[in-house]
């Protein structure tokens, strides 16, 4: 089992980070393939809480590799501040690999991101406005720098001179803005630089040599199923891969070492930003289901949309994603609830639609088809095992099961490692330990901060 795969199946905040967390004590390396600080991660372990935006979620075992893939949009800022932030609770970074082919995030990618937000008024995304849409339109304009470029003042300065040539004509001229110098942000970036130098590296060739050697490696996906560029809602999306073929792209490995492809799905649903959401419910259920989930955003302190589960969109992310596995989250939200309602089709202009719909504007205008299930009514977030789960909640993993053809193979029932349940013995681990988190004993030098 040397390759495995954490992928949101939803619309991101699944719960990736704690189940990362929960499968990186088997394995050796963990690596971010997509995203950038967009993403926010939660991992509680004992009393502590930790909010990792770049950072893979491994970081916080002592034996693990953590990769940041070519794939994912590195903030220097944002990664040097997370790595004191964890330097100032006892957590050393010093084994943070990154990927030398991974582009930057780029002041003025920021700016570009709030303009297009404007820009687009009533029909604006929602964005993180993390400067994460305009970082991957560089990227495939050919106009990004990447990390590779901070280890060479001359170079990263001409590529950026050419950059901010287009860059600062279209905010003069089209938005009256100031525009961006390239002494500033040079003597920024090379501040940066100095603290990142020895980190980056030939990520690809790194992984492959540990899948190689026998390594286990965890690929811990960012966003969702529904945010993909290609996949997802779109234009209502984010700009990367969250899906399955991300990971190859993301990181520079074959397909051939992946064994294991686990979606993580909400028992219900969530969304922050714009865009369709047809199980959404702008009533007491949608409250009932943020009040008992603490539906606000990792990154943002948005708060999230909340809805029904979708069986159609989690029988769609096992498709796309070819999964083998699902992990289900937050199943002890429900227990609320005395009667539990499960999107099945979507009904529009007279027609059933079983499959995510050919085209945006049925998505967009159709009406759900619900199934209902029975609750069960009773606090499970202490059950450890598949018997002192109530009938009704093997109900509910049931259905799971059957609409998206896919074993569920763990089930949480809290944000804690202990809150969970492994639904298939041969998918369990030998033990779950709560407290702590695994760290170095030896680490007294932080080399951040
Ligand atoms: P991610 O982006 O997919 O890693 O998810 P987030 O960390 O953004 O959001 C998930 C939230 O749910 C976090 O606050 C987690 O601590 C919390 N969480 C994860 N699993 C469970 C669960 O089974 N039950 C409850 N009640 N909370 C959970
Ligand atoms: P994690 O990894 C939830 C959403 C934003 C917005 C859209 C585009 O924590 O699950 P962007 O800033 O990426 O251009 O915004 O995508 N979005 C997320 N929603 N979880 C995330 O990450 C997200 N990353 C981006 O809210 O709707
Ligand atoms: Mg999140």
């Amino acid at each position: 089992m040397p390759g495995t795969v954490i992928l949101g199946a939803q619309w991101g905040d699944e719960g990736k980070g704690k189940i990362t967390d929960l499968m990186a004590d088997r394995m050796d390396m963990v690596v971010r393939f997509a995203g950038g600080n967009n993403a926010g991660h939660t991992v509680v372990c004992g009393d502590d809480e930790f909010k990792l935006h770049l950072m893979p979620s491994g970081i916080l075992y002592q034996h693990i590799i953590a990769v940041i893939g070519n794939g994912v949009v590195v903030n220097p800022q944002v990664l040097l501040g997370e790595m004191d932030d964890l330097a100032s609770r006892g957590i050393s970074s010093s084994s943070l690999k990154i990927s030398c082919n991974a582009h930057l995030v780029m002041p003025y990618d920021m700016a570009f991101d709030r303009i297009g937000e404007v820009s687009l008024g009533s029909a604006k995304l929602g964005t993180t406005h993390r400067g994460i849409g305009p970082t991957y339109a560089d990227k495939a304009d050919r106009l990004g720098l990447r990390v590779q470029d901070l280890l060479d003042e001359k170079i990263f300065r001409t590529k950026l001179e050419s950059a901010l040539e287009r860059k600062n004509a279209i905010l003069v001229k089209a938005f009256g803005q100031e525009p961006f110098s390239v002494d500033e942000i040079t003597a920024e970036y090379m501040d940066y630089a100095e603290r990142l130098a020895p980190h980056i590296e030939d990520t690809s060739l790194l992984i492959y040599e540990a899948l190689h050697g026998g390594g286990k490696v965890l690929f811990e996906g960012a966003q969702g199923t529904l945010l993909d560029i290609d996949h997802g809602t779109y234009p209502f999306v984010t700009s990367s891969s969250p899906t399955i073929g991300g990971v190859f792209t993301g990181t520079g490995v074959g397909p051939g070492h992946i064994r294991r492809i686990l979606g993580v799905t909400k028992a219900y649903t969530t969304r922050v930003g714009y865009g369709p959401f047809p199980t959404e419910q702008q009533n007491e259920v949608g409250e009932l289901l943020g009040s008992r989930g603490v539906e606000f955003g990792t990154t943002t302190g948005r708060k999230r949309r909340c809805g029904w589960l979708d069986a159609v969109l989690l029988r769609y992310a096992a498709r796309v994603n070819g999964l083998t596995g699902i992990a289900l989250t937050k199943l002890d939200v429900l227990s609320a609830f005395d009667r539990l309602k499960v999107c099945v089709g979507y009904s529009y202009q007279g027609k059933i639609y079983h499959d995510f719909p050919p085209h945006q504007t049925i998505f967009h205008k159709c009406e759900p088809e619900y199934m209902e299930l029975p609750g069960w009514e009773t606090d499970i977030s202490e059950v450890t095992v598949m018997e002192d789960l109530p009938a009704e909640a093997h109900k509910y993993v049931e259905f799971v099961e059957q609409a998206s053809g896919v074993p569920v193979e763990i089930i949480s029932v809290g944000p804690k490692r202990t809150q969970t349940i492994w639904a298939r013995e041969e998918a369990a681990p030998p033990v779950i330990e709560e407290g702590p988190y695994l760290y170095r004993e030896d680490f007294d030098t932080p080399d951040a901060g």
